[in-house]
């Protein structure tokens, strides 16, 4: 069971920014990661296409005997994550937990949260941080059309840098002490937004803490993987040359991404 592999997935190229994460954290893992190109953007879907998605994503990964997986997705962590966590023989991780638990101890009354419509709509981030410390203002904004630029390659354009300063400006008026960057697809644009905020260290990246999670669970569950060296295998449901492109970017170990004909994943939920 502990050389199974790990899970991961999200819409895109986004997840990735956790993979590293987690390679960084565990390099003796095998790693089964799931972009889900063909269904982008989750953040302008409803509540009910992204448990469709997420359930038949996940059968998939128990098909593939997973010991793990890692909803490296904001989205999916903000509107499925509860409902379908206990539903498998296995540990399910969301970014928003671990997230909150951080940042309801921080030193800044205000805190602000970069996400998509759906999560924000959600307003997960909101309430697991007010369940540990009600005091904490949290200030959500939905920042649609820079997921689209990061799976387009295009994070280093005029665009770009002009829809992180619209999203960026209203958290800043209100003096907020951190920055979420609450959608996986954000840290490839980090370095604009640390630009347009003058302050590299205000921006909170939750692939940190859930991979602090994802370290101790398999730990005490005796499942980190004995054997010397980790593998990691990629699929993209559709266009997996752009998928190459632009995650290469971020994680250039990427090149070696299959493409995974996408009804053979949602086949398993008819
Ligand atoms: N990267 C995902 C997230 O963390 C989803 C982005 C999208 O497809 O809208 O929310």
């Amino acid at each position: 069971m502990s050389n199974n592999p790990i899970g991961v997935f999200d819409s895109g190229v986004g997840g990735l920014t956790v993979l590293k994460e987690l390679v960084n954290l565990l390099p003796n893992e095998n790693y089964l990661y799931f972009g889900d190109t063909a269904r982008i953007p989750y953040g302008e879907k409803t509540q009910e296409q992204l448990f469709c998605y997420a359930r038949g994503i996940m059968e998939w990964f128990k098909s593939r005997n997973v010991k793990a997986v890692v909803m490296a997705c904001n989205t999916s962590s903000a509107v499925v994550y509860d409902t379908i966590k206990n539903d498998y023989n296995f540990p399910v991780f969301s970014l928003i937990e671990p997230t909150a638990e951080y940042i309801s101890y921080v030193n800044s009354p205000k805190i602000g949260v970069l996400a998509t419509s759906a999560t924000v709509n959600s307003r997960a981030y909101s309430k697991a941080v007010h369940k540990i410390n009600p005091s904490k203002e949290i200030i959500e904004v939905a920042c649609p059309g820079l997921v689209e630029l990061v799976e387009n390659n295009k994070t280093d354009t005029y665009e770009a840098k002009k829809l992180v300063i619209k999203y960026v400006a209203p958290l800043l008026e209100k003096r907020v002490g951190h920055i979420i960057l609450g959608c996986t697809h954000y840290p490839y644009l980090s370095n604009i937004i640390a630009d347009v905020t003058n302050d590299k260290e205000m921006l909170v990246n939750p692939a940190k803490f859930l991979g602090e999670k994802v370290v101790e669970s398999l730990l005490s569950n005796d499942l980190l993987n004995a054997e010397a060296l980790g593998s990691r295998q990629y699929f993209a449901s559709s266009n997996t040359a752009m998928f190459v492109e632009a995650g290469k970017r971020f994680y250039p170990d990427i090149e070696q991404a299959q493409e995974l004909v996408i009804g053979e994943v949602s086949s398993i939920i008819k």
